[in-house]
């Protein structure tokens, strides 16, 4: 995910560009580039940094005129961030420059066949094979930018939304769209491009969003032409009348990050295994692992490293690993790890979790394993970040930044990659079979559409977030796959809300815990049809026994729960090791309007940090 301007019309580009740039650094902030016509030449400029890096760096280097640029805020899916992955991007030949936001999933195959055509590349990004091969279509053809583009992405397998422009042909900018959003804001004689409405707001509020694969050519003083990518199909396109302030476009006219990036887990799980999982061909892609895969069989244990809600993604881990792959597996603490002198051998496969890839006791943790010689498998969110290079290998999440200090969908998208190697290694092991893998793999792909709906439960999760949120404690009790989400329901629920909670296996609970319930302890007790079903139910007639208020998050249909606690949240069946990705939502979602009816900062708690780069 990143963020992407463009503007042509009768005003300096310059200032537009950079301040849209700066909206949208919310989708992401590695790099920034931009890219001005000034009448004669294109200027590009681009750093690795934030755009008031890129803007101190324009102060002094060019000169900033011009009436037509494009601009992009970079979070990196391709080659690390640095200046030279930074977009803009040019093709071989210096007249084509593009901005892309996306992934070109089949980038290395395009790449080799345009290598053996001459082409050159310097930067290690998919998007960079894009501009070539636009620019090959175009040459070999001899046909317009416009169809070039058409042509090109016809070729291509993936998500984009970009922006191109021939410095031969200054008029023009051409834009499309597949999976990535793009607006084109319409003013007089001029237009606007951008990933949301947020850099032209100001200016106008008429506003085109294209759909997915259609394109549009955008000529100066001229009119707008938007086309279907595939076939001939003109379009006649909506305009529509903006409503929106600034304020509430950045968060995507959610109140807070937090909300924005929980209602982003269907798109983010989806993008977490796009490309990766292949439920028709019935095969786990995962190049960390694949070409790894000796030192992953032959591991005598995994060892999961990690903090935090990462931590908690590492015990569901376990769960899933042991069950699908067979292989024992052990979650440490990355700051008890780190000192406690821990037997290591190099028959040891390391998993280290980080959302942000900065967290220095998981840093620390992953040195101090591989100076014992363990192999490091990295799974982190922030390309290029410091654990992302530490690891001998890995896989990203791509769950596109977070910025709420409390993580959502991290978690959910860090279960996702590790459901994936689990199903890979098992798949190799021959621990599972081959009806069960392709069973696992049409269970995940339907993940995103039953988050969607898990999300419904908003409204109800709000009534029952009024009636508690002045208990002063709050028990969570979940088993097998579901008690790390326990654990993670209690997180949430302190960091932003600043309410005692505990997360317990059920069953524990007879072993001190129960003592705490009386008729004013919220108990919320995760009780999915799969998974220990019966004996939760029993541990909920525990609890009721003892007066305390029960909040089920109960199967779809659920009766027994129902007929037990004081309010139920449904979620949609999945099989049991999926659970923890739906079960989550409504815990989110408990403490995040418990938090705001509190009238507490929930992006920003007290005392905490986005990443915790200190021991
Ligand atoms: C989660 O809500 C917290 N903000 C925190 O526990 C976080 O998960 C932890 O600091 C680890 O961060 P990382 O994933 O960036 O390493
Ligand atoms: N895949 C491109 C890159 O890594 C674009 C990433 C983005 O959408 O930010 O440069």
């Amino acid at each position: 995910m990143c963020g992407i301007v463009g503007y042509i019309g009768h005003r300096e580009a310059y200032p537009i560009v950079i301040k849209g740039l700066q909206r949208l650094e919310y989708r992401g902030y590695d790099s920034a580039g931009i890219a001005l016509y000034d009448g004669n030449n294109i200027k590009l400029s681009k750093t690795k940094g934030k755009v008031s890096d890129l803007k101190e760096r324009l102060e002094n280097e060019i000169a900033t005129d011009g009436t037509l640029g494009i601009g992009h805020t970079r979070w990196a899916t391709h080659g690390v961030p640095n200046d030279v992955n930074s977009h803009p991007h040019y093709s071989n030949s210096g007249d084509l420059v593009i901005i892309h936001n996306g992934i070109i999933e089949n980038y290395d195959s395009l790449k080799k066949e345009l290598i053996k055509r001459g082409y050159t590349f310097k930067s290690d990004t998919d998007t960079e094979v894009l501009v070539n091969l636009i620019e090959d279509v175009k040459k070999n053809e001899n046909i317009k930018l416009g169809k070039a583009v058409q042509v090109a992405l016809n070729q291509v397998i993936g998500a984009y939304a970009i922006a191109v422009f021939d410095k031969n042909k200054p008029n023009e900018i051409v834009v499309a769209k597949l999976g990535s959003p793009l607006a084109i804001g319409i003013g007089e004689d001029e237009f606007f491009i951008a990933s949301d409405a947020s850099p032209f707001i100001e200016f106008t509020k008429n506003a085109i969003y294209l759909e997915d694969e259609e394109m549009a050519i955008i000529r100066r003083n001229k009119d707008i032409k938007v086309r279907k990518i595939k076939g001939d199909a003109i379009v006649d396109p909506y305009i529509q009348e903006l409503q929106l302030n600034l304020e509430q476009i950045e968060k995507g006219g959610y109140d807070h990050f937090m909300l924005k990036e929980i209602h982003e887990q269907p798109d983010a799980i989806f993008d977490t295994f796009r490309g990766r999982l292949l439920s028709n061909e019935a095969m786990v892609k995962l190049a960390g692992v694949e070409d790894n895969m000796k030192k992953f069989l032959a591991a005598d244990r995994i060892i999961v490293v990690a903090c935090g809600t990462s931590w908690h993604a590492g015990l569901v881990s376990e769960y899933i690993f042991e069950d699908l792959a067979r292989i024992p597996v052990e979650v440490e603490y990355a700051s008890e790890f780190r000192y406690r002198n821990p037997v290591i051998t190099e028959k040891d496969v390391v998993i280290a979790i980080s959302q942000s890839g900065e967290t220095a006791d998981t840093l620390a943790a992953i040195k101090l394993a591989k100076s014992k010689g363990a192999f490091v498998f990295g799974v982190c969110n922030v390309v290029g970040s410091s654990i992302a290079r530490e690891t001998d290998a890995g896989a990203y999440t791509h769950a596109g930044p977070e910025i709420g200090v409390a993580s959502t969908k991290a978690f959910t998208t860090q279960i996702t990659v590790l459901t994936l190697m689990a199903l890979r290694l098992a798949r190799a092991k021959g621990t599972i079979s081959s009806s069960e893998f392709r069973h696992h793999l049409i269970e995940l792909e339907t993940i995103p559409s039953k988050v969607e709906k898990a999300l419904k439960s908003d409204a109800y999760v709000q009534t029952v977030a009024d009636i508690y949120k002045d208990a002063t404690n709050f028990l969570y009790l979940g088993r097998g796959f579901n008690f790390p989400v326990a654990l993670e329901g209690a997180l949430k629920l302190k960091e932003i809300s600043y309410i005692h909670a505990e997360g317990y296996p059920a069953a524990e609970m007879k072993h001190g815990p129960i003592a705490l319930i009386d008729e004013q302890m919220p108990v919320v007790v995760i009780a999915t049809k799969k998974g220990h079903y019966e004996k939760v139910v029993s541990n909920i007639q525990e609890i009721k026994s003892r007066k305390g208020k029960i909040i089920g998050i109960v199967t779809e249909g659920d009766k027994s729960v129902k007929e037990l606690a004081d309010h139920v949240i449904e979620v949609p069946e999945t099989i049991e090791c999926l659970t923890p990705l739906l079960t989550t939502i409504p815990l989110q979602l408990l403490s995040y309007h418990i938090a705001v009816m509190l009238d507490k900062n929930v992006d920003q708690p007290r005392n905490l940090a986005k990443s915790v780069t200190v021991e």
